[in-house]
């Protein structure tokens, strides 16, 4: 069963060189990055990915170096120059782990964000692990584009090639619902009005899903050049259930047939996946049918997340929709209080979020 798993928090890193996503960042600390260091499953197959893309004599760009593992690992396999970016002040860490192995005359740690500074020459091979349960984590797609652009060569090697995002209707033990409209007697509607509109980091187990995994997009990063992501995909239920929502999760192809799954069934890796609730957590039977439209559209700083939900009961006919929607996270009190009087005056019929 699914266990919720608490969102990382937000913070203006106030970096002097801040690029124009600072403000979204995600902070580590130290013991962040030993998690990630100690995730098998991810570790190996970015350590496997580097040994596979980086030749001997190659000009190494890694982007998010955090504590500089992954550099280390770049000189090791033959690096004659590894130019390891980080915009957080774990540079400084990363610089001194880069000396304790030995690689500092080829490790060059450049503490700032790769959206505004220059290299001194351009990389053959590209190390990034910018994503976090969405792929879309970090601004990351925008990161490569622009290191496509100006941190490296034409047809550079990318450490991960493809991600493809897969996305199932599921239910979970993760719900809010449970904490009621008035816990210890105090109204919590200001945040329950909210916070079904928003994704949230889940755990999930193979016998949470109630239809079998869908393709929702794939994106090929040697090519991409927009943050945007788009899918719309339908399911014929399979299990009966309580669906709470539609779990996305991605996998990732990565240099020399290695990869990285975070899909429900595959081992355990550190980043779960992300559920995107429905409004109202719905009964559903075999052969019923759901219907999601999933967007997530990079606006300045943020990405905002839509996805359109509908279900139709194979007993009744019945359909439900919901129209959900992050940027009501973001919408001043006044701007959700003429949201919530126009689903109020909806006559369609349906139910709409
Ligand atoms: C998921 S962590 C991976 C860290 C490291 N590669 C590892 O394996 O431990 C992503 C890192 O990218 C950094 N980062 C995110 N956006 C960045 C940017 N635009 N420029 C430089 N570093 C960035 C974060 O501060 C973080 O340290």
């Amino acid at each position: 069963m699914a266990e919720r798993v608490a969102g990382k928090r937000r913070a203006d890193l106030a970096r002097p060189r801040r690029g124009p996503f600072a403000l979204n960042m995600v902070k580590y600390d130290l013991h962040d990055y030993d998690a990630m260091l100690a995730d098998p499953e991810r570790t190996q197959a970015y350590l496997a990915a580097i040994a596979a893309a980086v030749r001997p004599g190659d000009v190494v760009v890694e982007i998010g170096t955090g504590a500089g593992f992954f550099a280390v690992a770049a000189a090791r396999a033959g690096a004659r120059r590894v130019y390891a970016i980080e915009c957080s002040d774990v540079a400084d860490v990363a610089r001194e782990l880069v000396a304790d192995n030995g690689y500092a005359d080829i490790v060059e740690v450049l503490h700032g964000d790769a959206l505004t500074l220059s290299l001194p020459e351009r990389g053959d091979v590209l190390i990034e692990d910018l994503r976090g349960v969405l792929p879309t984590f970090s601004h990351r797609f925008a990161i490569i584009a622009d290191a496509r652009a100006r941190h490296l060569v034409p047809h550079a090697r990318l450490t991960v090639l493809r991600d493809t995002l897969w996305a199932a209707p599921c239910q979970t033990l993760a719900s809010d619902a449970s904490l009621g409209e008035m816990p210890y007697g105090i109204s919590r509607r200001a945040v329950a009005r909210r916070i079904r509109d928003v994704w949230w980091r889940v755990r999930l187990g193979a016998s949470d899903q109630l239809a079998a995994p869908r393709e929702l997009a794939r994106i090929d990063l040697e090519t991409v050049s927009t943050p945007n992501v788009a899918g719309d995909v339908q399911w014929t239920i399979e299990h009966r259930g309580l669906m709470e929502g539609i779990a996305v999760w991605f996998d990732a192809e990565m240099a020399g047939g290695a990869a990285i799954s975070n899909a429900p069934a595959a081992p355990r890796a550190l980043y779960g996946q992300a559920l995107f609730p429905l409004t109202t957590a719905l009964p559903v039977s075999p052969g019923d049918r759901v219907h999601v439209a999933w967007r997530a559209l990079l606006v300045g700083e943020t990405y905002v997340y839509s996805w359109d939900t509908t279900h139709e009961s194979a007993v009744d006919g019945r359909a439900t929709a919901f129209r959900q929607s992050s940027l009501a996270e973001l919408l001043p009190a006044r701007a959700v209080r003429e949201q919530e009087a126009r689903r109020a005056n909806d006559s369609t019929g349906h139910r709409h979020a």
